[in-house]
């Protein structure tokens, strides 16, 4: 297994983990800290949950406005390594909302580098995103695949790959690597960690949630997509597998570093097959119907991953969706409450 092994040289670092009681960020937290690094964390909490933080990590309750408050952290905790994960993440509310995502997205994380700056912190490992391409012009997509997104989601994120590459250019100390997720899924094998969002619109927890009674039919958005089934298909990553990209991308980085890589499994699925592949998982038969397409959706996305793999011996060991579904759905059966913190949608 090429991830187990590749990690097996990395030295201890302190990491500051901004929105590390997010989704995707709590199961960071929980890999860096089984990989045996000093974990502080910084939220604040507008979509993140308290208790999904790692228990042996520094807690905040701090926005990525708040500057100085970074600055602080950064310096007390002696951070060597920021990773990043706080953002607005829905392509649907960004369309309606794009302020939102510029102000959070975009001018949040400059007011991260500024705090960096400031603390002389020089090493970020930033959450990019496929919707960055857009439309691509071509499959599978790779790294140098033009990037145009269709969303201000995307927008959001690609303004900020383009900060980084010139912030890099006059900063000969900083090193970065954006990763440019495809669709995140799953949970914490050990059932510890999941999925709680407030709304929940992303596929596979919906599905769960409909199949567990606590919402009613979820809507196939488009069946007229130039797609063999005609619903619109995507790449999806454990979110296990991506963490320890994470941890592998920050260990590469050297001064000077600019690096951007793929992360997701390289095949694609239809919204029928997950839903097909959710029924099989749960025995359970999910109620769906078909409905409009949603603004913004691209009709397929999937990665070529190999670049990731080629340099930092990263490669995804979850290689179909059912395993993603079954953590997922383990999760969901034992929290339908989500983290219990947060009003019912
Ligand atoms: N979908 C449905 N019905 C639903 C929810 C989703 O048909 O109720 C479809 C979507 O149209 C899409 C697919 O299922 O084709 C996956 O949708 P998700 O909402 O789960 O995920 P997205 O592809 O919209 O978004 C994900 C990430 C974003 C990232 C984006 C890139 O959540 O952060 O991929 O396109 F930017």
């Amino acid at each position: 297994m090429p991830c187990l092994k590749a990690l097996g040289g990395i030295r201890q670092m302190n990491v500051l983990v901004v929105g590390g009681a997010g989704y995707i960020g709590s199961h960071a937290v929980k890999t860096l800290v089984e990989h045996g690094h000093r974990v502080t964390v910084v939220d604040n909490l507008v979509r993140g949950h308290r208790q999904a933080v790692h228990p042996a990590a520094t807690f905040y309750a701090i926005g990525l406005a708040d500057t100085p408050d970074l600055v602080r952290v950064l310096r007390d905790h002696a951070i060597d390594c920021v990773m990043h994960f706080a953002a607005l993440a829905y392509v649907g509310e960004s369309v309606k909302e794009p302020l939102a995502y510029y102000d959070n997205n975009t001018a949040g994380t400059i007011s991260l580098l500024k705090a960096m700056r400031e603390a002389g912190v020089h090493r970020l490992v930033f959450s990019s995103t496929c919707a960055t391409y857009g439309e691509p012009t071509s499959l599978p997509i790779v790294e140098t695949t033009p990037q145009a997104p269709v969303n201000p989601y995307g927008w959001s994120k690609w303004c900020v790959e383009r900060v980084l590459r010139d912030c890099a250019a006059a900063d000969p100390e900083l090193a970065f690597v954006a990763l440019r997720y495809f669709n995140v899924a799953g949970c914490a094998s050990d059932g510890s960690l999941g999925e709680d969002h407030d709304p929940e619109t992303h596929l596979i927890p919906s599905l769960l949630l409909a199949a567990l009674g606590r919402r009613g039919p979820v809507a196939i958005f488009g069946t007229d997509y130039p797609t063999p089934d005609g619903t619109c298909i995507r790449d999806y990553i454990h979110v296990e597998d991506l963490c320890e990209a994470h941890i592998l991308a920050m260990d590469a980085l050297q001064p000077g570093d600019t690096r951007f890589y793929n992360l997701g499994i390289g095949r694609g699925y239809s919204v029928r097959e997950v839903i097909e592949a959710a029924k099989v998982v749960t025995g359970v038969s999910i109620p769906v119907e078909i409905g409009p397409r949603r603004p913004g959706d691209p009709p397929v996305l999937y990665a070529d991953a190999s670049k990731i793999q080629r340099e930092l011996g990263w490669a995804a060991r979850t290689r179909t969706v059912e395993p993603m579904i079954a953590t997922a759905w383990n999760w969901f059966r034992s929290h339908p409450e989500g983290y219990g913190d947060k009003e019912p949608v």
